[in-house]
């Protein structure tokens, strides 16, 4: 039977020494509870807050999924968090940085023991099929570059049903962890492969971590429709990403870039 994580408010001052050499480069705020952790990261970030500014709450009164959904979560049930990552240079030098962010998060999983865990362009993490997480990226121009507030969201226990559960159903990661790791633990490995993969990714973009990310792509070569909300925008073959994160399908007319969409699975 899947074990329960013990509901607990994250500690600074345990989490610091588990990050080992990273652990200088980030700058921890926790909060009980708020809106959202992106949307609070934004705003610090607009104000000058600095790269690697993590922000971890407890609960989340209006989490935020990609497309306008909102993401549902409790203390107890999950994890939510924000890093906010500055980088030199424009818009074009973070393409892909989703998925960079989604190898770093499969990384991690995979550290503490998990197996089955899989990508789904453009950044969902699944376990054993479902989705165990999910990350939103959002990109602002700064004074001097870009800031990404990469917002993170992770399945201790199973959620609710929700809008998410329509799209993809969901996973937990109390499913493939027995016991679960420490949250802190969790934490410490999430941002440890953060760092690494961010640090690749911006010495030479999603093309150096292409290759890792196909590994783990969950749909490669498999037969896929891509929507666009409800309607079947294209379908065809899966060829994964290319070296600037966007998707390759093989049609019936050739091989397509897909810039943007929810992937669905096609029914055989
Ligand atoms: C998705 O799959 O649609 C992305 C979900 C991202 C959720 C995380 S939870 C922490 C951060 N704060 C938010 O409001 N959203 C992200």
């Amino acid at each position: 039977m899947a074990q329960l994580f013990p509901a607990c408010q994250i500690d600074p001052g345990r989490l610091g020494p588990l990050l080992g050499p990273a652990r200088g480069r980030f700058t921890i705020v926790v909060l009980a509870e708020c809106s959202s952790t992106s949307t609070v990261l934004l705003e610090r970030a607009r104000q000058g807050a600095p790269s690697g500014s993590l922000l971890i709450a407890d609960d989340q009164t209006a989490g935020r999924g990609r497309r306008g959904r909102s993401w549902l979560s409790s203390p107890s049930a999950g994890l939510t968090f924000s890093l906010l990552w500055r980088f030199a240079g424009t818009v074009a030098r973070l393409a892909g940085l989703s998925l960079a962010v989604g190898l770093a998060v499969a990384r991690a999983l995979e550290r503490l023991g998990a197996t089955g865990v899989g990508l789904k362009w453009p950044n969902d993490i699944l376990l054993g099929g479902g989705k165990v997480g999910g990350i939103l990226v959002e990109l602002e121009t700064a004074p001097a570059g870009m800031l990404a507030v990469i917002g993170i969201g992770l399945n201790l226990q199973m959620p609710p049903a929700g809008d998410e559960a329509f799209i993809h159903p969901p996973a937990a990661l109390s499913q493939a962890l027995s016991p679960p790791p420490d949250r802190h633990r969790l934490l410490a490995e999430l941002m440890i492969e953060l760092a690494a993969v961010l640090d690749r990714f911006d010495a030479g973009g999603f093309a150096v971590l292409r290759a890792d990310w196909q590994r783990q792509h969950a749909w490669q070569d498999r037969p896929v429709r891509l929507l666009d909300g409800e309607r079947v925008d294209r379908q065809g073959i899966c060829l994964g990403a290319d070296e600037h994160g966007a998707l390759l399908l093989q049609t019936a007319t050739g091989i397509e870039r897909c810039l943007s969409g929810d992937l669905s699975l096609r029914v055989a």
